[in-house]
């Protein structure tokens, strides 16, 4: 495990870090985010959802979900199913290893105040088609999905390499009735050209996997055509490498984007 999975997956089991990282994080992003978005009369919607981020939500629909895929979320936490990780372009075969559900969990899922902010700009920018790189156990794509339903309209496609982690997504999604959510298995440059293609238009997509320059830059480039106009793209782990910094900067300043917000460790554009 790398020191950042260590880290992360630490602080996701230990509540007092939790509480403190994420309540340091929605401040920032209620105060500086939404502040930057400031004379753009026509973002009023998304800086509302970032003035409610770590708030206590007022929407019935996410006051009814959220316990419940919290409680899901407890659930995959405790699991010790295993899941055996297969020889990727990210992982090489020495590396090759089993851990638990559990340990998938808690590793690489969002925290519960990110779902929430995703639940909200789902609920408020009611898109039609979503798309998420990145299912891992379908923590993220569960408060996406439950958001599409209390819409009642709208589908999401989530693309994830490892087999056994795209089988526990698919069980999440079972488990908590979100037939609106199709997982498909494979990796980003094999499955993400012909997924875009089909779906297209993609109103909203999450960029949440192989937080890397170039394949960062190069997914960017592959969603793009595929993007409604307007679309939003919302990129994680923007500032956790060099590169990553780099290819930041680079989208949030390219041409084809009208709105760009910087959200410490999530990065959101609103193409043009
Ligand atoms: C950070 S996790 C996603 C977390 C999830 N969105 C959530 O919050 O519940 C990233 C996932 O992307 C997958 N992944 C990373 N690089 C990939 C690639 N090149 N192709 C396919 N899947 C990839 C990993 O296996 C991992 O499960």
């Amino acid at each position: 495990m790398s020191i950042r999975q260590s880290v992360k997956s630490a602080v996701a089991r230990s509540p007092a870090a939790r509480r403190l990282q994420l309540s340091l994080w929605a401040t920032t992003v209620r105060r500086d985010a939404s502040a930057s978005l400031d004379g753009r009369p026509d973002t009023e919607a998304l800086r509302g959802v970032l003035r409610r981020v770590g708030r206590r939500p007022s929407d019935p629909a996410a006051q009814e979900w959220v316990p419940r895929l919290e409680s899901h979320r407890a659930t995959l936490l405790e699991s010790k199913a295993p899941i055996r990780l297969t020889e990727t372009a990210w992982r090489d075969a020495s590396e090759v290893e089993v851990i638990t559900v559990g340990e998938a969990c808690a590793r690489a899922s969002k925290n519960a105040p990110s779902c929430l902010m995703l639940f909200d700009l789902i609920r408020t920018m009611r898109p039609q088609t979503c798309l998420e790189m990145g299912s891992s156990v379908g923590v993220s794509g569960s408060y996406l999905g439950a958001a599409l339903k209390a819409n009642g309209a709208g589908r999401l496609f989530t693309t994830e390499g490892q087999p056994d982690i795209a089988q526990t997504a698919r069980e999440t999604f079972r488990a908590l009735d979100l037939d609106v959510v199709e997982v498909t298995t494979g990796m980003f440059d094999d499955t993400l050209p012909e997924l875009a293609a089909r779906v297209s238009p993609i109103d909203f997509a999450f960029i949440d996997g192989h937080h890397q320059e170039e394949p960062t830059r190069r997914y960017f480039e592959v969603l793009l055509p595929s993007m409604s106009p307007g679309g939003i793209m919302l990129f994680d782990d923007i500032a956790w490498s060099e590169g990553m910094r780099r290819v930041w900067a680079q989208i949030r300043q390219d041409s084809r984007v009208d709105v760009a917000v910087d959200l410490t460790t999530l990065g959101l554009v609103r193409l043009r």
